[in-house]
């Protein structure tokens, strides 16, 4: 029996984390908690690829000037919150053309079913809102997303769980058909599958117009945080700060010995919840300072960000090219030096 020492054992593949994030809006402290800070963290851990899904974006915004402002904003805010180009692969997901013809390579082995019951396209249906086939086909370009660069772990929200499962099923049945050509991923949760909460209560959201937004003025920001809903339970009152937002978006961003400070204040009563939207957005501001003036520093220099992302895009080429290069050889696209009539 081989053993994890035996030579004829297979070593795992490299660690290779992936994930994309859509530019729809301004990125949100749920974006950040719930994605980017893992993205962030997962850079020193092996090798990583990020992107700004600009092709799936296209399914919502229609306005080319917003759609290309989103983009330019996603990557300094990306870059501005820590992700490092020295460490990362960070690119515009269209600069990689290799990945749309990856998709339709999917496509030829993804039955209708699969993509029928896929969350994002069910949900509009149901609700019997007009649907189009970038909407339809949306897991199978993110699949190819993911399968173009080899990669083993994607770190995704809960939401992303579903299209993981369709990649992990098309890379199956692409291997089986032809032969040992994708790398299967796996999702990686962000810990606790935490869901940071809005304003309001419920997940913070775009659509559900509660969010707090990473780098919005801070003047706008505080007036925010001072209308978060509380309930209206007397302020002597001890109260329970477990499921409470207000604590749990503080406990976020402020460090252990405050949370700990914060949490007896709660179980001691006696206290008014302005005071803790006060602390909460004093909190925020020293959380994210260093990122703001690096935000700064970017933004008087856009070329320097042109320069990340192509880099990042000839770099993630190489590789995406190498890994179709693979699949086409497999499918009969390429005909190389088999061709009819090719001197070999
Ligand atoms: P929105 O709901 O505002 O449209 P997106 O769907 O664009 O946000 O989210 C992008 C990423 O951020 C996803 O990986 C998602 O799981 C994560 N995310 C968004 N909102 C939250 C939240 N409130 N808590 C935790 N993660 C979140
Ligand atoms: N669909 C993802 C989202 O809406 C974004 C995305 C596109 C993605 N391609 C991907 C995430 C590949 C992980 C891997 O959040």
């Amino acid at each position: 029996m081989p053993s994890e020492l035996s030579p004829t054992a297979k070593a795992p593949p490299p660690m290779r984390a992936l994930s994309g994030i859509q530019p729809t809006g301004r990125f949100h402290w749920g974006n950040y908690f719930g994605a980017i800070r893992q993205y962030i963290e997962l850079q020193t851990a092996g090798e990583a690829f990020y992107f700004i899904a600009d092709l799936h974006a296209l399914t919502t915004v229609r306005d080319p000037a917003r759609l290309r402002s989103l983009v330019h904003a996603a990557a300094v805010d990306l870059v501005a919150l820590g992700l490092d180009p020295a460490q990362a692969t960070l690119f515009v997901q269209s600069d990689v053309p290799e990945v749309t013809e990856l998709t339709w390579l999917l496509m030829t082995v993804c039955p209708m079913g699969l993509l029928e019951r896929c969350h994002a396209y069910k949900d509009k249906k149901t609700r019997g809102l007009p649907a189009d086939a970038g909407l339809f086909t949306y897991p199978v370009l993110m699949s190819a997303d993911i399968l173009a660069y080899d990669a083993t772990v994607v770190p995704v929200g809960e939401d992303q769980v579903q299209h993981i499962e369709v990649c992990r099923d098309l890379a199956g049945t692409f291997n089986h058909l032809y032969g040992d050509v994708f790398t299967l991923p796996k999702p990686r949760l962000v810990e606790g599958g935490a869901k940071v909460p809005g304003t309001d209560g419920q997940k913070m959201s775009k659509s559900y117009e509660n969010t707090i937004d990473v780098f919005e003025d801070l003047a706008a920001q505080k007036k925010k945080i001072m209308r978060i809903t509380t309930d209206s339970r007397p302020m002597e009152e001890p109260k329970d700060p477990q499921g409470d937002h207000l604590y749990e978006l503080y406990s976020l961003l402020a460090s252990e010995a405050k949370r700990m400070e914060m949490e007896a204040l709660y179980r001691r009563g006696g206290f008014g919840y302005g005071e803790v939207k006060k602390a909460l957005v004093e909190a925020a501001a020293d959380f994210f300072a260093t990122a703001r003036s690096r935000r700064a520093e970017l933004e008087a220099d856009p070329g320097r960000i042109e320069a990340i992302l192509a880099d990042g895009a000839a770099r993630a080429r190489r590789k995406a090219g190498a890994v179709l290069a693979r699949a086409r050889e497999a499918c009969g696209l390429s005909r190389g030096a088999s061709a009819p009539g090719r001197k070999a």
